[in-house]
């Protein structure tokens, strides 16, 4: 094996998704510190807590390092090189948020388990679904009293459709939490014990000594004959379907109390799968540990403080190893570029890039070269990587300028912003109308200050709330069938697409036009 194939098959590249307060930032903390890359809990909340509303943008500006370090958080752990990317949520979700789960190669889910399913877990399982990915889910908060058990096992395929296998299971909850029965680690592992003696070993039946305190407790009986409803009724753990996305480990614990995170991990960097290898160029196959660097643009920070225009292309390696200085070519225009500043996200500190290899991410400082979506290659041969999806968005707002005498930049600056992806661009079907769509109110927080600062064009944006976008068959497009309740525009494909006021106004019109087709984006 070359030590490039070494090397790529240490990497574990995932995203956590989650609704606001499940506890992904508990449990990304409770990973950090195992990875030894922080000393203290508190360290990431500290981060949190200091409320950077419009998030990572403003906070560059305070703290240059940590708020893009935070984007990309790079440890390891027992031999492997983990490398987490933050999946930002509650007022800072954009589009940004669905382009990273591109860039990873698993993803692990967390669920409060007294909440169970929450609507934003919903919508980014599904983006992780489509890719077929490995999801690993982790029921948070056992500390407290949360669902039964085999409810939020059946809630994952009732709602997701994705079968869910046990690899643990609790004794108790809340004030009763006793431990977790290990399916998979043949052991009871007791809450709130030392390292010491918190595993208790369980004989050829599964089942603990007799003289253990805990094999005479009711609860413990119960957990028992959960065990044997499993056995019998429930999922067997089928390593091929959790590599397709088909199956879900699930695994019980409490983040806070850093129950039962310890054994996520260990089991997480067995099976998750290293860097495997990418479609590119449409149909050939590109193995990851393919000597020639390659990767793709899956995401742009732009800086918010206007003494610093650079911005940072993310880029996830698909190929090859990265070194700093390298030439490569950019796929869109053919173009050579050299990669001299280059960032790499270990620890709390930002260094320069030593050894970044295919599942690593390195962030570039650009001063305007790259798009997202942008394909960069080192080799001869030309790679493009497949083109990111397009998502649906769910917010708009309808733009102005504010100067109408200043048209010129205006039409720069959102025609540019656009095509960096940061935000979709809609125009009314028969008149007009700019009208901007994005999946997260930060979007249109940063478009204004961007189109200020870097296009000096002052914008005026007037909503139009939440709507639900559906594309039209062209065919059956009548334009009578517009009203302000169902808005019709042109995507930037000129593709005619309804804005619906709500899901009731759906249903009205499908009701009315029973023959139309509606679709969506992912
Ligand atoms: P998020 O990043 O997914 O939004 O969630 P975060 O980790 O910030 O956790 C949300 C809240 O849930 C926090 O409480 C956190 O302490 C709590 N929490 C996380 N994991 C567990 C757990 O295993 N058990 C219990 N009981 N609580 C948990 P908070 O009161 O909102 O914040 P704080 O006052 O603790 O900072």
């Amino acid at each position: 094996m070359t030590k490039l194939t070494d090397e790529v098959k240490k990497r574990r590249t995932f995203a956590i998704i989650s609704h606001p307060d499940a506890g992904k930032t508990t449990i990304t903390e409770q990973m950090l510190l195992f990875g030894g890359v922080i000393r203290s809990a508190g360290t990431v909340k500290a981060r949190k807590s200091g409320h950077y509303a419009t998030s990572d943008w403003m906070a560059i500006e305070k703290k240059r390092g940590i708020s893009v370090t935070s984007s990309v958080m790079q440890f390891e752990y027992q031999g492997k090189r983990i490398n987490i990317l933050d999946t930002p949520g509650h007022q800072d979700f954009s589009e940004d948020t669905y382009r990273t789960l591109m860039a990873v190669d698993a993803a692990v889910m967390v669920i409060d388990s007294a909440k169970g399913i929450e609507p934003q877990t919903k919508k980014l399982f599904k983006v992780v679904k489509k890719r077929g990915i490995p999801i690993f889910t982790f029921m948070n908060k056992l500390d407290r009293d949360g669902r039964e058990p085999l409810d939020l096992i059946a809630e994952l395929e009732d709602l997701l459709g994705i079968e869910g296998v046990a690899m643990n299971w609790p004794i108790g909850m809340g004030k009763q939490l006793k431990g977790l029965y290990d399916i998979a680690n043949n052991r009871v592992e007791l809450y709130r014990k030392d390292e010491d003696d918190r595993y208790l070993p369980l004989d050829e039946n599964g089942k603990l000594s007799e003289d253990e305190a805990l094999a005479q407790d009711s609860l413990y009986q119960s957990t028992l004959d959960d065990i044997d409803l499993l056995k019998e009724a429930g999922n067997t753990f089928d390593k091929d379907k959790i590599l397709r996305g088909n199956q879900t480990p699930v695994f019980f614990g409490s983040a806070l109390t850093n129950f039962g995170v310890e054994t996520f991990l260990d089991s997480f960097v067995n099976l998750a799968p290293a860097p495997q290898e990418h479609v590119v160029n449409e149909d050939e196959k590109l193995a990851a540990d393919d000597p020639e660097f390659s990767g793709f643009v899956f995401k742009i920070q732009a800086n918010m403080n206007p003494n610093h225009r650079d911005r940072i292309a993310f880029v996830r390696i698909g190929s090859g190893e990265f070194k700093k200085g390298i030439d490569v070519t950019l796929a869109r225009t053919g173009k050579p570029v050299r990669l001299n500043n280059a960032t790499e996200f270990m620890s709390s500190e930002r260094v320069q890039v030593s050894d970044a290899v295919a599942g690593d991410i390195v962030g570039l400082y650009d001063t305007g070269n790259f798009q997202i979506g942008d394909s960069i290659y080192a080799g001869k041969k030309k790679i493009v990587y497949p083109e990111l999806p397009q998502f649906t968005p769910e917010i708009f707002m309808r733009v102005t300028a504010k100067n109408v005498m200043k048209q010129k930049s205006f039409h720069k600056g959102m025609n540019q912003l656009v095509q960096e992806g940061a935000i979709q661009l809609y125009r009314g079907y028969s008149t007009d109308d700019y009208i901007l769509g994005a999946v997260g109110q930060l979007q249109f927080e940063v478009f204004s200050f961007r189109m200020k600062n870097e296009y000096n064009s002052e914008v005026e944006l007037h909503t139009l709330g939440n709507r639900v976008a559906r594309w039209i068959n062209p065919d059956q497009l009548d334009p009578k069938m517009s009203s302000s309740r169902n808005l019709l525009v042109k995507d930037r494909d000129g593709e005619p697409l309804f804005l619906f006021e709500n899901a009731f106004a759906e249903r009205w019109f499908k009701d009315k036009y029973p023959d139309v087709e509606l679709t969506s984006r992912l």
